[in-house]
C-alpha cells in the first residue's frame, strides 16, 4: 500500500527518473529547466515549498502529483486552489487506484483543484472521478496568409487549390484597421495591474487573480519562453493587456495569444488589443494568430475581429472546495475567464 505526503528535496533524483520513465527524456529535460521556477518561485507558495504530492512505496517513489498555487477568484471571493500540472505514476503501477488517491489528496489539501490540457489516462480519470466537466476550452484562429489554411495531413496540390479559393476571405479578414487607443509594450507588470485586477475580478464567476506578482513570475521570469507583452492604456492608465508570442510551426509561422485581460464590456479597448496583436503577427511574418478564450464577450469579439472557432483540444475541469456555490454553477460557463497562459500549458 503506498503512502503519500509531501515531497521532500531529497526526492528529487527519484522524483526525475520517474518522470524520464513516464513522460520521456526530451519533457524530463524540459521539465528540469522549469522546476526551480515552476514550483519554488510561485509567488502563490510564499514558503517556496513546492505543492507536489509524492506516493511511496518503502523507499522507492512510484507516483506524484505536482501542481501550480493560484489564487481563484470566484466573482470577486478568492480562495487558495491549485492547478494540477505533472501527475504520474510508474507504469508498472498504473490503473491499480493509485492516481485516484493522489488526486484525492491533492483535492483534500485545496480550495479549487483545476486541470486543463488533459492526457486522455488523466482526463479519463478525473471523468471516472466525477470532476465537474467544463472543457474544452475554445479556440480561435485568424488567418493573415494563404498559408494559414494549408493542413498537414492534406496532399500538396489541395493545399494549394484552397489557399487560392480563400485568399478573399483572408485579404478581408487579415486587413489593417485602424486602433481605438494607445498601446505599449512593456517588460513588467507594475503594481497598476494588481489594482486592475482588482477592479475587474468581480466580473469573471471564475478566474486565476491576475496580479503583478503573478503575471511577472508567469510572462516575464519564465525561464523557457520569452514572451511579448502589451498594454492598454486609456487617460494615462493601464486598462488591460496583452501576452503573446510567435514562433514557426510545420506549416507556417503563428502568432499565439497566451494571455490577456481588459473589461469584458470595454468592446473597444479589446478591439484594440486585437488589433495590436494583428500587426505585430504581421511584423512577424505569421500565417496565423490562435487564442483561448472562453467568456462569452471576448469570444463574440474575436470572432467580429476575424478569428474562427476551431477543434480545441484544451480539456479544462475544475471544482470547487472553499465556497458553497448554487448547482447551475459549472453549467454557466460564459463569465469565466481562461485562456492558454493558465496552468503550465505553453511550456
Ligand atoms: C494519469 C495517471 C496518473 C493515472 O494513474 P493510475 O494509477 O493509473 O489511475 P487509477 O488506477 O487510480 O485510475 C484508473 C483510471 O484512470 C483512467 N486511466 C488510467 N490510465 C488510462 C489509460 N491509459 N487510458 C484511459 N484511461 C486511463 C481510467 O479512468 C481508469 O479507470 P479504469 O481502470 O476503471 O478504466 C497515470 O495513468 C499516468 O501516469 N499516466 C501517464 C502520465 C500522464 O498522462 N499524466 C497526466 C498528464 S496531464
Amino acid at each position: 500500500m503506498a503512502e503519500i505526503d509531501r515531497y521532500r528535496a531529497d526526492d528529487k533524483r527519484a522524483v526525475e527518473g520517474l518522470y524520464r520513465r513516464v513522460f520521456g527524456n526530451d519533457a524530463a529535460e524540459s521539465s528540469r529547466l522549469r522546476w526551480e521556477w515552476q514550483y519554488r518561485r510561485n509567488p502563490n507558495n510564499p514558503g517556496h515549498e513546492p505543492e507536489i504530492w509524492i506516493a511511496r512505496e518503502g523507499p522507492a517513489i512510484v507516483g506524484q502529483y505536482a501542481t501550480m498555487p493560484v489564487r481563484v477568484s470566484l466573482g470577486g471571493r478568492e480562495v487558495q486552489g491549485s492547478w494540477g500540472t505533472d501527475v504520474m505514476v510508474a507504469p508498472e503501477r498504473q490503473r491499480q487506484g493509485l492516481g485516484e488517491q493522489l488526486f484525492r489528496t491533492w483535492d483534500r489539501n485545496v480550495g479549487a483543484s483545476l486541470g486543463l490540457g488533459l492526457s486522455e489516462s488523466s482526463y479519463r480519470l478525473f471523468q471516472k472521478m466525477r470532476w465537474p466537466d467544463v472543457g474544452p476550452v475554445p479556440c480561435f484562429v485568424k488567418p493573415l496568409t494563404r498559408r494559414a489554411l494549408r493542413r498537414p495531413n492534406w496532399p500538396t496540390g489541395l493545399n494549394r487549390l484552397v489557399s487560392a479559393l480563400t485568399l478573399p476571405i483572408v485579404k478581408i479578414v487579415g486587413r489593417d484597421r485602424p486602433l481605438g487607443a494607445e498601446v505599449r509594450l512593456i517588460q513588467r507588470f507594475d503594481d497598476s495591474f494588481t489594482a486592475l485586477w482588482e477592479e475587474l475580478a468581480p466580473k469573471f464567476d471564475l478566474a486565476v487573480r491576475r496580479d503583478a506578482a503573478y503575471l511577472n513570475w508567469k510572462y516575464v521570469n519564465a525561464p523557457h519562453v520569452r514572451y511579448s507583452i502589451a498594454a492598454l492604456r486609456r487617460n494615462d492608465r493601464n486598462v488591460g493587456y496583452a501576452v503573446y508570442r510567435s514562433f514557426p510551426e510545420p506549416r507556417g509561422r503563428v502568432t499565439l495569444v497566451v494571455d490577456f485581460l481588459v473589461d469584458p464590456d470595454d468592446e473597444s479597448g479589446m478591439r484594440t488589443l486585437l488589433g495590436w496583436i494583428d500587426r505585430e503577427a504581421r511584423q512577424a511574418d505569421s500565417d496565423k494568430i490562435r487564442a483561448f478564450a472562453m467568456h462569452a464577450k471576448f469570444v463574440r469579439l474575436l470572432k467580429r475581429s476575424g478569428y474562427f472557432q476551431v477543434k480545441s483540444t484544451l480539456e479544462f475541469v475544475a471544482k470547487v472546495n472553499g465556497i458553497d456555490l448554487d448547482p447551475g454553477f459549472y453549467e454557466r460557463t460564459s463569465n469565466w475567464h481562461i485562456t492558454l497562459g493558465d496552468s503550465d500549458q505553453d511550456r
